[in-house]
C-alpha cells in the first residue's frame, strides 16, 4: 500500500501549520476488552467503525484479564485499522489527525493504542490528540445527534459503564470552544455495569453480564423481587476527604448492595445447584445464545433477573432526572456500555415523553452499537479538541486513573 506509515514516502516532517485540513481523524481505543479504530469527518459523521472484541478471551474467567486485554490488543491492533481505513475508503495522507484513549483504562491495554498511535502519528507527520475515554462517551451521544443542531446547555450527563457511574454537568460556550466538565455524582462502590457483570457471573450467565440480563429480563417479573437501595450517604472525615465533589446524597450511586442482596436471595432460595446446572450446560453449547440460557432459567430465576434490572435501571433514571431538576440541565445524555440496556432506554424514553418525570427535557442515548466501547466516540471528542489546538505532547503516555471534570 503507497500510503502505508512503513513507506518513507508517506512519512514528511511536515508541522501542524502544513497540514491540509481534511477534516478526517483516525481514532483507535484500547482501554478495556475491545480493540477499535474509525474514521470520522468533521467530528460527526461516521466513515467506518470497527470493533474487535475479546469476549471469547475473557468468558472463560467471568472478568476481563489484564494480561491477556494487552496481548489480545497487540495481536488486532494492525488488522482493525487497515479494516477502518479500507471501509472509509481514505488513505493515511488524506487523515488530519490521529486520535488516542490515553485513560482511564486497563495500564498495558491503553499502552497499545497510545504506542501504535504515537507512531503512527509520528511516521505520518500527522498531529496526535489525546481523549479522555468518558469524555469519549459523551461525544457518541452527541456524534449521532449533532445533525439536529448543537445539545441545549448545560447538559447533564450519566456515564454508565463498566469502570463507571457518573454524573456530569457538562457545557460548552460556542461550537468552536473546549467542553467544560463537573462531577456531580458519582458511584461509591461498584459501577453498575460490574454489577450486571457480577449477577450474571453469580447466576452462571456469560460474559459481560449486561447482554444476557437484558435479553432474559423481558421475560421475568420484575416485581417479583422487592429490592431496595438504602440511601447512600458520603464518608466525609476530616483525615480522610470524601473523593466524592458533590455533598449531595441524593446524586450518588451504590451498587455493591444489591449485588450482595442477589447473592443472598440465591442462598436463602437453594438455586445453587441449578446454577451448576446451567454452567455446564451452557459450557457445552459452543456459541450459547440468550434463548439457550432462557431454556435453562426457571421464573423463579427470571423473576430474579428481572427485578435487579429494574431496581438498576430506577435508581439509574431517579438520580440523573434529579440531578437534571437540580441543575437546570436542558439536556440529558446517557452513554456507557449499560446505555446500550433496552429497559433503561425504554422508560427513559417514555417517562420523559409523556411528561411523568418533573424534568422534561430531552433524553439523549447514542445507538446501541456506539454505547459500547468503539473508536468513532474518540474520533469525535478529538475534533473539539484538535480545533482548540490541544495537541499530545511528545511525552504521551497511558494514564489509567485518568479524572473528567
Ligand atoms: O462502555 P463499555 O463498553 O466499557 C467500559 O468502559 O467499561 O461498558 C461495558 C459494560 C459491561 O459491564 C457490560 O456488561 C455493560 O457495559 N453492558 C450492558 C449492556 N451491554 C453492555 N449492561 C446492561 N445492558 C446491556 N445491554
Ligand atoms: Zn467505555
Amino acid at each position: 500500500m503507497d500510503d502505508h506509515p512503513n513507506n518513507p514516502d508517506a512519512a514528511p516532517a511536515a508541522t501542524v501549520g502544513e497540514v491540509p485540513a481534511s477534516g478526517l481523524i483516525l481514532g483507535i481505543e484500547s482501554s478495556c476488552d475491545e480493540t477499535a479504530a474509525s474514521v470520522v469527518l468533521h467530528g460527526r459523521q461516521v466513515l467506518s467503525s470497527v470493533v474487535a472484541s475479546q469476549f471469547s478471551t475473557h468468558a472463560p474467567y467471568g472478568g476481563v484479564v489484564p494480561e491477556l486485554a494487552s496481548r489480545e490488543h497487540l495481536r488486532n491492533i494492525v488488522p482493525v485499522v487497515r479494516s477502518a481505513m479500507a471501509q472509509a475508503g481514505v488513505r493515511f495522507a488524506d487523515l488530519e489527525a490521529v486520535a488516542v484513549t490515553e485513560g482511564p483504562g486497563l495500564a498495558g491495554a491503553l499502552l497499545v493504542g497510545v504506542t501504535y498511535a504515537k507512531t503512527l502519528a509520528w511516521a505520518l507527520g500527522k498531529p496526535l490528540v489525546a481523549v479522555n475515554h468518558l469524555e469519549g462517551h459523551i461525544h457518541a451521544v452527541l456524534l449521532e445527534h449533532a445533525r439536529r443542531g448543537p445539545a441545549a446547555m448545560p447538559v447533564v450527563a450519566l456515564v454508565v459503564s463498566g469502570g463507571h457511574t457518573h454524573l456530569y454537568l457538562g457545557s460548552q460556550a460556542t461550537a468552536e470552544d473546549g467542553w467544560q466538565y463537573r462531577v456531580i455524582g458519582r458511584t461509591v462502590d461498584d459501577a453498575a455495569g460490574e454489577a450486571f457483570d457480577k449477577v450474571a457471573k453469580l447466576l452462571g450467565l456469560g460474559y459481560p453480564g449486561g447482554p444476557w440480563i437484558d435479553g432474559l429480563a423481558v421475560h421475568g417479573d420484575p416485581a417479583a423481587v422487592p429490592f431496595r437501595f438504602s440511601e447512600v450517604r458520603p464518608r466525609v472525615s476530616r483525615q480522610r476527604p470524601s473523593p466524592v465533589t458533590t455533598s449531595d446524597p441524593d446524586l450518588l450511586f451504590s451498587f455493591s448492595g444489591i449485588k450482595t442482596a442477589v447473592l443472598r436471595y440465591v442462598e436463602n432460595h437453594n438455586l445453587a445447584p441449578s446454577i451448576t446446572a446451567r454452567i455446564a450446560a451452557l459450557a457445552a453449547i459452543p456459541e450459547p445464545t440468550i434463548p439457550d440460557a432462557l431454556a435453562l432459567c426457571d421464573a423463579e430465576t427470571l423473576g430474579l433477573i428481572a427485578s435487579f434490572q429494574r431496581a438498576v435501571v430506577d435508581n439509574l433514571i431517579q438520580r440523573t432526572l434529579a440531578a437534571a431538576n437540580q441543575y437546570g440541565a436542558r439536556t440529558v445524555l446517557v452513554s456507557g456500555g449499560v446505555a446500550a440496556n433496552r429497559e433503561l432506554r425504554d422508560r427513559f424514553q417514555r417517562l420523559t415523553a409523556e411528561n411523568r418525570s418533573a424534568w422534561t427535557g430531552p433524553v439523549l442515548f447514542p445507538s446501541r452499537a456506539l454505547s459500547t466501547d468503539n473508536a468513532a466516540m474518540i474520533a469525535a471528542a478529538a475534533w473539539t479538541r484538535l480545533r482548540q489546538g490541544m495537541l499530545a505532547p511528545d511525552s504521551l503516555s497511558a494514564e489509567p486513573r485518568l479524572q473528567l471534570g
